[in-house]
């Protein structure tokens, strides 16, 4: 048994005293929110990192998504898959528009694109990819089907920080891109988002919309909300982001340690990352086959006991979820390689807080399953 709990998602926390030195840096100027240096500081930076012309942020990536939508108009239907955490189509429902949900190609767990032409209508307004685990949608494909409909195309992103397709790094792809830097993702700010886009208008919409519709003091041209990040969010951005090649390499070393130590136990299964691309290694992801003797919701209760607390990152899928299962519309929704791969999912602990002897204890203990129930 682990000495204590060992949660998916514990955060990835940069070096403290730079943190203190731009709290302190921030207290001097007493500017705490609104636009203020540390915002627009990490703003630029992630601008450069994500090598796209415009980074916005806001304070969280609900909100980003809520805002992208609004930015573009969207009405009507999106569609979007359902294998994804909730917020992405609550987002959606929030601002009065149905999402429809697809389902997914079973090597990628992305959206299928060859399933999106049967659920367009007339009343369809956008594509919503999103790049689950950090591994990238299809995105020429949904590109191509989304220019044949005159629909648009944007991206929930909220795991794929640092992560590219095809040599270009996630943030550049559709119109635009939804971020998460909520505590429990690879790159976070304790709560917070971006939308990122190389589009001029669509990137003067999307400011405007983060605060209030204000073009300048007392001008306000448009509807907006209220959907900025402060500064001590970015205090936390900005250390962070110098932390994470770090986080990179103790990811990919867990990952690759999980690896090794489960290559021979029979129905595990590691899901990868593309060779040749970035990845942020944050996710540490099983799917259970029939030979492995337990169930997935058998071994997540068995890891539990033992201090391991695993998640079924996304299990039941959104179509499963309320307010969506309820309703007419959706109870005709089978979305089967959704539903298969949401039963067989299991996210296990890993990133900065975990030690390589945390690894071992784990997979001795994912093999020990393995060997006593064949051995019942
Ligand atoms: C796929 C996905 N989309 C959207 C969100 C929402 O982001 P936030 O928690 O920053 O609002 C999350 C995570 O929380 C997520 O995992």
């Amino acid at each position: 048994m682990l000495k204590k709990p060992l949660h998916v998602g514990t955060p990835n926390i940069g070096n403290r005293e730079t943190f203190f030195k731009h709290v302190n840096d921030m207290f001097d100027k007493k500017w705490l929110t609104n636009g203020g240096d540390l915002v627009q500081n990490l703003e630029r930076k992630l601008e450069k990192f994500l090598n796209v012309k415009h980074a916005i942020t806001t304070c969280n990536g609900t909100r980003a998504l809520e805002i992208a939508a609004k930015a573009m108009d969207l009405q009507g239907e999106v569609i979007m898959p359902s294998f994804t955490f909730i917020a992405t189509a609550h987002a959606l429902e929030w601002l009065g528009i149905t999402p429809v949900f697809c389902d997914i190609d079973p090597e990628s767990f992305c959206i299928d694109p060859s399933k999106i032409e049967d659920l367009i209508t007339p009343k369809t307004s956008a594509i919503l990819g999103v790049h689950l685990y950090g591994r990238a949608c299809p995105t020429e494909a949904l590109q191509r089907i989304a220019e044949k409909h005159k629909i648009k195309l944007y991206y929930d992103a909220a795991h794929a920080f640092g992560c590219s397709r095809n040599g270009n790094m996630i943030g550049n792809f559709g119109e635009c891109e939804a971020f998460s830097f909520h505590a429990t993702k690879f790159f976070n700010t304790f709560e917070g988002g971006a939308i990122t886009t190389n589009d001029d208008t669509l990137a003067n919409k999307i400011r405007l919309l983060v605060n209030y519709g204000f073009e300048d003091t007392d001008k306000v041209i448009s509807l907006g909300t209220n959907g900025k990040m402060n500064e001590i969010c970015a205090a936390m951005g900005l250390t962070n982001l110098e932390a994470i090649n770090s986080v990179v390499q103790t990811n990919k070393f867990n990952h690759i340690l999980y690896g090794e130590l489960l290559k021979d136990v029979q129905g595990l299964e590691l899901i990868s990352f593309e060779e040749g691309e970035r990845n942020n290694w944050q996710y540490l992801i099983l799917t259970l086959t029939s030979e492995y003797p337990l169930s997935r919701d058998e071994l997540i209760k068995e890891l539990e006991k033992q201090n391991v607390l695993a998640r079924r990152y996304f299990w039941p899928g959104c179509h499963r979820m309320e307010p969506y299962k309820s309703r007419k519309t959706y109870s005709q929704t089978q979305l089967y390689v959704t539903e298969t791969i949401s039963s067989r999912i299991l996210i296990l602990p890993t990133g900065s807080a975990v030690t390589a002897n945390d690894i071992h204890q784990i997979t001795d203990l994912l093999k020990s399953y393995s060997t006593d129930t064949l051995n019942r």
